[in-house]
C-alpha cells in the first residue's frame, strides 16, 4: 500500500457534455504520470449503487424528488465507503463519473430541493468527503440535447425532462462552480474533444503538482 492518499477528481456537467470521452482520456494521463487510476460513477460503482441506480434511472413509476435524493445518497454512501476511500487511502486517484454536485445540480437546481438538505445527506452519506479537483463540462443545453439523442441507448428518467429542467441543471452546476471556484474548474466543452482533453491533462498535471495538505 501507498503511503500518500491518491487523488479524487470527479466530472460534472449535464447529459450529453461528453464526460464519458474525457474521463476515459483523463485515466490515460494519470497513468502516464505514473499513478494509478480507479474510474467510476455515480449513481453506481458497487453492486448494491449499481441496483439503485437501475432503480432510479429507469423506473416507470413516479419518483418523488425526496425519494430520488435519497437513493442518490443511499448509492453514494456505500459507494464512498467500497470504493473511494479505500482506493485513496491506499494512494489510488480515483477518477469519477459525478458525485455530490451532481445532487446539487439535479435534486438541487433540477428538482427544487433547498441546498441545505442536500449538504445534511452529504455530510451523512460521504462524511463531507470532496473531490481535489472537479471538471465541469459545460455546454449549450439544446446541444447537449441533440448529441445525447444521437446515442443508441434509450434516454433515461433525466434525459428524458424538458429543456427547462436541464437550464435550470446548468444554472445550478455555474452556481456552484462559481462558489467553488478553486476546487471545481470550468470547462467549456463546445470545443473540439483533443482541446478539451488537453486542458483536462493541464489541470490533472497542476494537481499532480500541487502540495498535499
Ligand atoms: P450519467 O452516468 O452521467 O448518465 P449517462 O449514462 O448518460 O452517462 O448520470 C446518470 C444520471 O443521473 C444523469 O442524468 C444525472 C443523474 N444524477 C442525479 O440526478 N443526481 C446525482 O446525484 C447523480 C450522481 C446523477
Amino acid at each position: 500500500m501507498d503511503d500518500r492518499r491518491g487523488k479524487f477528481i470527479s466530472f460534472e456537467g449535464g447529459d450529453g457534455v461528453g464526460k464519458t470521452t474525457q474521463i476515459n482520456l483523463a485515466c490515460r494521463h494519470v497513468k502516464k504520470l505514473g499513478f494509478r487510476p480507479v474510474v467510476t460513477r455515480e449513481p453506481g460503482g458497487t453492486m448494491l449503487s449499481e441496483k439503485i441506480r437501475d432503480l432510479v434511472l429507469e423506473s416507470s413509476a413516479e419518483v418523488t424528488p425526496v425519494t430520488e435524493v435519497l437513493m442518490m445518497f443511499a448509492a453514494r454512501a456505500q459507494h464512498t465507503s467500497e470504493v473511494i476511500e479505500p482506493n485513496l487511502a491506499a494512494g489510488k486517484w480515483v477518477l469519477c463519473d459525478r458525485f455530490t454536485d451532481a445532487s446539487y445540480a439535479y435534486q438541487g437546481g433540477g428538482r427544487g430541493l433547498p441546498d441545505e438538505l442536500i449538504g445534511v445527506l452529504a455530510e451523512i452519506a460521504t462524511n463531507g468527503l470532496e473531490p481535489d479537483l472537479t471538471l465541469l463540462l459545460d455546454l449549450d443545453v439544446e446541444e447537449g440535447v441533440r448529441r445525447s439523442h444521437l446515442r443508441d441507448s434509450p434516454l433515461d428518467r433525466f434525459e428524458s425532462e424538458a429543456i427547462e429542467f436541464k437550464n435550470r441543471i446548468r444554472t445550478a452546476y455555474l452556481r456552484r462552480q462559481d462558489h467553488h471556484s478553486t476546487r471545481i474548474v470550468l470547462v467549456d466543452a463546445s470545443r473540439s474533444i483533443q482541446e478539451i482533453e488537453i486542458e483536462i491533462a493541464k489541470q490533472i498535471s497542476d494537481l499532480q503538482a500541487r502540495p498535499d495538505g
